[in-house]
């Protein structure tokens, strides 16, 4: 059969197939052999194949090869706007496919133009667009994705993500994905250390998603310095790849974590000893949580009352000494989270025999001594020092300012403070209300559950894993 090339037609014959090309969506090749079938259709030849339905209007994406990551970019309205253009180059240099939407007031600084001329296809920007719903739609947009990167992600975008709105594209299809989410927060410092915005990532963060700073640095402002600088295109880009490859459900995937949990019993005597109330439920929620993250966890647990958690190696200790051992043994850890209430006093002059009670004797004289600050020890290792050293500051009265001296004296990156005083039923309940303390501040979480605190947390390590 003869072959027809395209490129050997007359011009008139070439700009009209173009236009016809253009306005159903097809390739110019593609409309030659719609156009053949149809003719062969009304010819009613027997061999023509169904005519396939025209296209709708909207440019199709190019076919992505298989094993193509995709990210969805949503940038949103700030003066950071402009840096998400050069994302776009350094995703697209990285072999990642990249679909664009951009936010009404994203629009102010950059425009669908120069965005659509990175990513090479359309840039979405309206979600009642009828071309568009017909052809891609807030739907396919969100499944057709392995991530979604929000850069810049503004406080208003955030504070929607939050409240779960969906009145736009972006926070339609934010609501509607179940891909893996990266914030790329950018904002003013005051607004970004703003107890409201710190809610909405707190409550962000324990849904899951990630995040990629924001900087310390000068801010578009004038004389303005502070947190709140979106993170560079490069350092974005890297923690898409990571998470890209990490894969959405196991984003501690290859990390070792060591997590310490319960109380401590300190001998008296052989059938004697001093404990606290701690039940454990909170180590355990954490060495759980971070299993089913992927972790390789190993759990170094007191005395409790609780089922081993799936998939972690347990190893069982009774006293504060006996941890330090089993601690330093399962070294070296990616993160160590030390939420055991190690009993701080040990009996010096310990009983090798049952202490009998003798009728008209005083009564026996218990010498206490200090058990090894275990937390302390890890943290101030010169050698396999864990990347990220993580306290709990159980205390009963100025919670926030006892956390902050902790985490200095302790040399830990993080503590997670709570008020254990009797009346929060927070020893041995099943609710926790935690005050995240780093070096960078205070971040006060919603009471929650001991699992939803456990979730927060590791989404939280996650996060800064990725980023470091
Ligand atoms: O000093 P304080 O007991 O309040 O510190 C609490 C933190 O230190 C918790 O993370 C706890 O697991 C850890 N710790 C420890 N070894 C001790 C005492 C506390 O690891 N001997």
């Amino acid at each position: 059969m003869a072959s027809l090339t395209i490129r050997q037609l007359d011009e008139r014959l070439k700009k009209l197939l173009r236009l016809r090309a253009a306005r159903s969506g097809r390739s110019v090749e593609d409309e030659v052999r719609t156009i053949l079938r149809a003719a062969a259709d009304e010819d009613g030849g027997e061999a023509a194949e169904p005519i396939s339905p025209p296209a709708s209007k909207s440019p199709r994406r190019p076919a992505i090869a298989p094993g193509v990551k995709r990210v969805l970019l949503i940038v949103g309205g700030g003066i950071a706007a402009y840096k998400s253009l050069d994302l776009i180059r350094r995703l697209k240099e990285r072999g990642i496919a990249v679909r664009c939407i951009l936010t009404k007031a994203a629009e102010h600084f950059v425009t669908p133009l120069s965005a659509g001329a990175l990513v090479g296809e359309k840039v979405f920007t309206d979600l009642f667009d009828p071309a568009g719903e017909f052809d891609v739609g807030h739907i396919r947009l969100a499944r057709e994705t392995d991530l979604i990167v929000v850069a810049p992600a503004t406080a208003d975008l955030m504070a929607k993500m939050a409240g779960g709105h969906a009145n736009d594209l972006a926070t339609a299809v934010l609501l509607a994905t179940d891909a893996r989410i990266l914030l790329a927060p950018a904002m003013n410092p005051r607004m970004w250390s703003n107890k409201a915005t710190q809610r909405n990532l707190a409550q962000l963060v324990a849904d899951g998603v990630a995040l990629v700073g924001p900087n310390e640095g000068e801010m578009a402002e004038s004389g303005e310095r502070g947190t709140g600088r979106m993170a560079e295109p490069l350092e974005i880009a890297a923690a898409a790849e990571k998470l890209l490859s990490a894969g959405a459900e196991r984003p501690l995937a290859g990390k070792r974590l060591l997590v310490t949990s319960g109380p401590t019993h300190e001998p008296i005597d052989p059938v004697r000893y001093i404990a606290n109330r701690s039940s454990g439920k909170q180590g355990h929620a954490i060495a759980a949580a971070a299993a089913a993250a992927g972790a390789d966890v190993t759990l170094v647990s007191g005395p409790v009352n609780l089922p081993d958690p799936a998939g972690v190696t347990v190893i069982k200790v009774e006293t504060a000494r006996e941890m330090l051992q089993a601690v330093e043994r399962a070294l070296p850890v990616d993160v160590a989270i030390f939420a055991a209430a190690v009993a701080d006093w040990r009996v010096a002059n310990e009983g090798s025999q049952k202490i009998k009670k003798k009728a008209g004797q005083a009564t026996p004289d218990l010498t206490l001594t200090e058990n090894p600050d275990i937390l302390s020890t890890i943290a101030h290792r010169k050698s396999q020092r864990p990347r990220l050293v993580i306290g709990f500051a159980a205390e009963t009265e100025n919670v926030a300012a006892n956390a902050k001296d902790k985490l200095a004296r302790k040399g830990c990156d993080w503590i997670l403070a709570n008020d254990v005083s009797p009346q929060t039923g927070i020893m041995g309940g099943d609710s926790n209300t935690i005050q995240l303390v780093t070096a960078k501040g205070i971040e006060p979480w919603p009471p929650q559950t001991k699992q939803d605190v456990a979730a927060m947390l590791i989404a939280r390590i996650a996060a800064e894993i990725a980023r470091s």
